[in-house]
């Protein structure tokens, strides 16, 4: 059984479908990547699954636990973390007071979230940053503090948002370096991702969306072979 299963899930919003029918899995301790060009509804997966979203039908599951249409905490609760693709960082507090808000929701005494959150920021590559505010940081370094909050609640999966938009290559290798170190902890990682020279050489499997649907799955090597794809990214 795997980790993530998404079966036949769709949002739909009024008229218009974000999600139709979109099933797939994601196994412990790998990486997938969710691809697709823009208004593809990868967000919208992604709120599906993390509780933003109630899915307009389909079931979501986690350890084979149904979380679909829990709200937000309790997915959090139960193993999904996330970060957004609209940065949500408190840049008037430090870095270390960004992370600790979110080791708050599993460790409310404050000595022992502030360690977490250290330990966190380090895994992250930031403990420089622990009293800085988070406005001081570069959008890199602010990326990976996005990353380092959503580890905090120590999720079983990790949902990431275009974390390595706008990033330039040398950056794009520090936040991959980053991606590998939460899979050799065993925790699983889902990327929703148009920097493809990021993803591609790091996914076990790629889905990919295209209007709301998924036209293709599999590995790097055949999603990019496959011409629904370069239709869907290249147009007729
Ligand atoms: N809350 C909402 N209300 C209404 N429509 C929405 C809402 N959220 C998303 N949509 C619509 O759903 C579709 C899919 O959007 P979504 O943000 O999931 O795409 P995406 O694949 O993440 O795109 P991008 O690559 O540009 O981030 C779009 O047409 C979008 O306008
Ligand atoms: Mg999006």
């Amino acid at each position: 059984m795997s980790l993530l299963q998404v079966n036949q899930v769709s949002k739909r919003f009024g008229g218009l479908t974000a999600n139709q029918d979109v099933s797939f899995s994601v196994d412990a301790g790998t990486v997938v990547g969710l691809i697709g060009p823009n208004g593809a509804g990868k967000t919208t997966m992604f709120n599906c699954v993390a509780g933003y979203y109630v899915p307009s039908a389909g079931s979501i599951t986690l350890d084979g636990r149904s979380i679909g249409g829990l709200p937000p905490e309790a997915c959090a609760r139960a193993g999904v973390g996330r970060t957004f693709q609209v940065a949500r960082t408190f840049t008037s507090m430090t870095a270390c007071e960004n992370v600790m808000a979110a080791a708050m929701l599993l460790q409310h005494n404050v000595a022992k979230a502030r360690k977490a959150a250290m330990e966190w920021l380090a895994f992250a590559n930031l403990q420089r940053f622990a009293d800085k505010p988070a406005a001081s940081m570069t959008i890199s370094e602010q990326r990976r503090l996005a990353v380092a909050r959503a580890l905090a609640i120590e999720p079983k999966i990790l949902l990431m948002d275009e974390v390595m938009a706008g990033l330039n290559p040398s950056e794009v290798r520090e936040a991959v370096d980053v991606v590998l170190k939460i899979r050799d902890r065993g925790i699983a990682c889902l990327i929703v991702e148009h920097v493809l020279e990021g993803i591609m050489p790091i996914a076990d499997k790629i889905v990919v969306l295209d209007r709301g649907m998924k036209i293709a799955e599999g590995t790097p090597q055949q999603v990019s072979n496959d011409p629904a794809v370069l239709t869907a990214y290249l147009g007729d």
